[in-house]
C-alpha cells in the first residue's frame, strides 16, 4: 500500500482546527505536524503527495444508521453493498453501521450471518451492525451472547412495526435488562404502534389515502410517547439507550426528562428532518411518496428547533436512516393506500454534503460540531473510538479531504445509489469530498471512486 503525505490542509476534529501535514503509512496515521516533508526528511520515501491547501482534512464520517439489505413492507431495499458503500465513500462516509433487522420468525444468529454475508467481500467501506431484536424468548440470551462475542456490541429494538420487527413490553424489558447486565447499548425506534394503527385506520376510512396523510398517522405526540415509554424502561433497567431518527422537539424533551432522571440516553436525528419539511410529502401526483419515512418529515417549524438541539449537543449524532426504495414499482405499491408505501429515503451519499452546506455554510453549526455529530460521537457511542472518528497518530487512516470551493447539484442522474430518484433532486451543494481514504487506501480521488470494491472490512467491536 502506498504512503500518502497530505500537505497543508486544515485538520478539523470534534475539538480542534489547525493547519498541518498528515502522513499515512499502511492503514494508519503515522505523523501529524507542520513541514513534515522537511522534518521527516530521510525517513520519508516512496510516498504520494496530496496538496490540501485551502481544503479541510476531516476524519472519515460514520453513518450509525443505515439499511442496505432490508426486507420490508413487502419488498426489499434497493441498494446492495456495491452501490451503497461506493455512494457512501463518494459522499465522505467511510464506515457504515447497518441495522440487521430479522423478522420475529428468523433465528438471530442466522440473520446476523445473512446480513454480514451481504457485505463481506463486496464493500468498499468499513462496516458493522446493530443487532435487531424482534423476539425475546428462552433461547434469545444465548444467541445474543454469541453475536456479542462475534463483535456486535449494540442492539436495536423497534417499538413500532409490531408483529414484524416490533417487540412487546415484556420483551423490551428483558432485552434492556440483559443489555444492562452485558454493557450493551440499545438503539430504539420510538413510536407508539397502537396509536399509529388506530390513526391509520381512521384516516383510510375517511378516504385519506395519499402520502400527504402519512404525517397525520404518526404525529409528534406518538413519537414522544414512544421515547417516554423507552425512558421508563431504561430508568428501571439502567440500560444505556440511543434513540434513532428523532424528528421533533417533543420527543427530544422526553429524552431530556429521562436524562434528568439519570437515564444514560443519546439522541440521533437524521439529515432529512434537518432540511426537509412536511410539504414535500404533500406534493401532487404521488410525488410526495418519495418523502415518506417513519417517523415522518415534520412541519417546517421543527427545523430551527432541531438545529438548536444539535448546537446544544442534545442531539449527539446526525445519521441518514438510509432506506432506499425506487419510486417506480416500490413507492408505487402504496398508490391507493399510504400505509403501503415502503418507508424510507435514500440519503447515504448526500448526508455529509447536505450537513456541511445547510448546517455549516448557513451558520447553523460550527465545523467542530459538524465533525462531532457526523463522525466522532458515533465512534464513541458504538465502540470504534479512537480507532475511528478522529484524526490522531495511530488512528485508522480514514480521511476525507474536503473541498469547500466545490459547487454542484444533487441529481439521481449522477448519484451512485441504486434508486431511480433523489429526494434532493436539483439541490445545491457547496462543498464535496475530493479525496477519501479507508484504512490508508485511497478510494476516492478528485471526487470519483477509483478504489477497491473489496477493501471494506467488518469491524469487530468489544464491550467497553
Ligand atoms: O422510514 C424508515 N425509517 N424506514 C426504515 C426503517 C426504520 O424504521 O428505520
Ligand atoms: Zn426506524
Ligand atoms: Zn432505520
Amino acid at each position: 500500500m502506498s504512503s500518502y503525505l497530505i500537505r497543508n490542509g486544515r485538520i478539523v476534529t470534534a475539538t480542534e482546527s489547525y493547519i498541518a501535514d498528515l502522513l499515512i503509512e499502511g492503514e494508519r496515521i503515522s505523523h501529524i505536524g507542520t513541514d513534515l516533508k522537511e522534518s521527516l526528511n530521510e525517513s520519508l520515501n516512496d510516498y504520494v503527495e496530496v496538496d490540501a491547501t485551502g481544503k479541510y482534512v476531516f476524519p472519515g464520517f460514520i453513518d450509525p444508521h443505515v439499511h442496505v439489505y432490508l426486507p420490508f413492507m413487502g419488498t426489499h431495499a434497493k441498494d446492495t453493498y456495491e452501490t451503497a458503500s461506493k455512494a457512501a465513500l463518494i459522499g465522505g462516509t467511510t464506515t457504515l453501521i447497518e441495522m440487521c433487522c430479522p423478522s420475529r420468525e428468523e433465528d438471530p444468529w442466522e440473520a446476523f450471518q445473512l446480513w454480514k454475508s451481504k457485505a463481506e467481500g463486496v464493500s468498499a467501506c468499513d462496516f458493522t451492525f446493530h443487532m435487531g431484536i424482534s423476539r425475546f424468548d428462552d433461547n434469545t440470551e444465548a444467541k445474543l451472547r454469541r453475536i456479542v462475542d462475534a463483535g456486535i456490541t449494540s442492539w436495536k429494538v423497534f417499538l413500532a412495526y409490531k408483529g414484524f420487527f416490533g417487540v412487546d413490553d415484556s420483551e423490551l424489558f428483558k432485552t434492556l435488562e440483559l443489555a444492562s447486565r452485558m454493557g450493551i447499548i440499545v438503539t430504539a425506534h420510538c413510536e407508539n404502534e397502537s396509536m399509529i394503527a388506530e390513526l391509520q385506520k381512521r384516516l383510510l376510512s375517511e378516504g385519506k389515502t395519499g402520502p400527504e396523510w402519512h404525517e397525520s398517522s404518526r404525529p409528534i405526540q406518538v413519537e414522544a410517547e414512544g421515547v417516554q415509554h423507552l425512558m421508563t424502561f431504561a430508568e428501571m433497567t439502567k440500560a444505556k439507550v440511543y434513540i434513532v431518527h428523532t424528528s421533533n422537539d417533543l420527543a427530544i424533551e422526553a429524552a431530556l426528562r429521562g436524562k434528568a432522571r439519570g437515564v444514560d440516553v443519546s439522541v440521533e436525528t437524521v439529515i432529512p428532518y434537518l432540511v426537509l419539511d412536511a410539504s414535500y410529502a404533500q406534493q401532487p401526483d404521488f410525488e410526495g411518496a418519495k418523502y415518506v419515512m417513519s417517523p415522518p418529515i415534520r412541519s417546517k417549524d421543527q427545523q430551527p428547533k432541531l438545529w438548536q438541539h444539535l448546537r446544544q449537543r442534545n442531539i449527539a449524532t446526525v445519521a441518514t436512516d438510509h432506506a432506499p426504495f425506487d419510486f417506480t414499482g416500490q413507492k408505487e405499491m402504496g398508490r391507493d393506500d399510504f400505509t403501503k408505501i415502503p418507508n424510507g429515503i435514500p440519503t447515504v451519499e448526500d448526508r455529509v454534503n447536505l450537513l456541511y452546506t445547510y448546517g455549516v455554510r448557513r451558520g447553523q453549526i460550527d465545523l467542530n460540531t459538524f465533525v462531532d455529530c457526523a463522525s466522532t460521537q458515533a465512534a464513541k457511542l458504538f465502540g470504534l473510538f479512537p480507532r475511528k472518528g478522529t484524526i490522531a497518530v495511530g488512528s485508522d487512516a480514514d480521511i476525507v479531504v474536503y473541498d469547500p470551493a466545490y459547487r454542484g447539484i444533487i441529481s439521481a442522474k449522477t448519484h451512485s445509489m441504486a434508486t431511480d430518484y433523489s429526494a434532493f433532486e436539483g439541490w445545491a451543494i457547496e462543498g464535496k469530498p475530493s479525496h477519501v481514504w479507508v484504512r490508508g487506501k485511497l478510494q476516492v480521488e478528485e471526487g470519483k471512486f477509483k478504489g477497491d470494491m473489496r477493501h471494506g472490512q467488518f469491524l469487530r467491536r468489544t464491550v467497553q
